[in-house]
């Protein structure tokens, strides 16, 4: 039943601000300024003693390992690093006994990220599990972790469960924070911001028109080049995996910095880009990446939070400030309806993308 809406993909865009107040509820610890995780089995000594983090998943999931390593290393000072699952089970990986390693899997049933797991284990590393679905192959496996409750994801295309597992992500990076140099003030101020995230998203899906207007306009390019910088770049990646999933349009992501590295050779009036700019202390330099696109005539559309000036993006979708840490999972967000979108533009079969199935149980 999609509720009443078209696609069960759009269904479960809107259902992003319940399922986050679900992934955060009984988390956050405002007495400590900290995530209270019981599941993790790991008392303050043993989260001290890592050091470093190895995030692994599949498509959408290995994205959101990317925003986590990010978070991790930004709030906990961990070296962390995202890797796909799929790769990692292929090339005899050297298994540490002071990494903490941590499978992400919305369907908990995903063979590559199982086997991934069982051969860390084998090997004596301690696997989390970041799972939505209770009892599955990979939260059985793992030696603790965290359940996003974020409820059923029926679309092939994830969207609540890659918000769902940034949120979980963001509270194991400030749990692991919290326990090393992560100050009160600033465990505050991301406990605060967490618990803001769901209002700013209903914020997000109210410009649901004008991003469908954009998708339309947009939707007809053979194809588009996602960008962004440090925290803007794992949003760039989804961005782009969304994109190509449902609606088939050939989609790039590049960090902006390597664009001038090669990609650059592509820019042009028939391909458009999309560029994450999160208003951190990186903004002046996207604002040159962008100058620089617009001066090849390739057209712009900046996700950002402050309208940019009409020279460097003819559109623009802006979003409510939170934590600069915490801004990408809400930069996220409108790229979800884009996509989407584009997809119901282009008449293409949203739920069930071809070539694609929900969960990969076979090598
Ligand atoms: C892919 C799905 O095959 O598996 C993606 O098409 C998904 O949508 C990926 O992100 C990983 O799935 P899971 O269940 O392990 O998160």
């Amino acid at each position: 039943d999609t509720g009443g809406h078209a696609h069960f993909l759009l269904k479960e865009i809107h259902e992003q601000p319940t399922s986050v107040e679900r992934t955060l509820s009984g988390r956050v610890d405002e007495r400590f300024s900290t995530a209270h995780l019981g599941g993790l089995n790991m008392d303050a000594r043993e989260a001290r003693a890592f050091t470093r983090v190895k995030i692994l998943g599949c498509g959408s999931a290995y994205y959101s390992g990317e925003l986590g390593a990010q978070l991790i290393e930004e709030l906990a000072r961990i070296p962390a690093h995202a890797e796909p699952a799929s790769e990692f089970r292929y090339r005899n990986p050297v298994i540490e006994a002071d990494t903490l390693y941590i499978a992400v899997s919305q369907s908990g049933e995903t063979y590559d990220t199982l086997a991934a797991v069982q051969e860390i284990k084998r090997k004596g590393g301690r696997v989390l599990g970041v799972v939505n679905t209770v009892g599955s192959a990979i939260a059985r496996e793992c030696d603790g972790g965290m359940y996003l409750h974020a409820g059923p994801e029926i679309s092939v295309a994830s969207t609540k469960a890659f918000t769902s597992t940034s949120i979980a992500f963001a509270l194991i990076a400030l749990h692991l924070g919290r326990v090393r140099d992560l100050s009160p003030a600033d465990g505050r101020r991301i406990c605060a911001g967490l618990k803001a995230i769901p209002d700013q998203i209903r914020e997000i899906l109210a410009q649901e028109k004008e991003i469908a207007e954009l998708a339309g306009k947009y939707a007809d390019h053979p194809g588009m080049m996602f960008v962004g910088r440090v925290r803007g770049w794992p949003v760039a990646r989804e961005g782009a995996q969304k994109l190509k999933e449902v609606s088939y349009v050939h989609a790039e992501a590049y960090p902006a910095s390597e664009l001038k590295h090669g990609p650059l050779a592509l820019i042009g009036p028939d391909l458009p880009t999309v560029a994450v700019v999160p208003d951190d202390e990186l903004l002046e330099k996207n604002l040159t990446t962008l100058g620089e696109i617009r001066a090849r005539r390739g057209p712009v559309l900046m996700v950002g939070h402050t309208r940019p000036d009409p020279k460097l993006a003819e559109d623009a979708i802006l979003v409510p400030r939170n934590e600069p840490e915490l801004d990408p999972i809400l930069l996220g967000i409108p790229l979800q309806l884009f996509a989407y979108y584009a997809a119901v533009a282009l008449e293409r079969d949203v739920d069930k993308p071809r070539n694609l199935a929900k969960s990969v149980t076979v090598e």
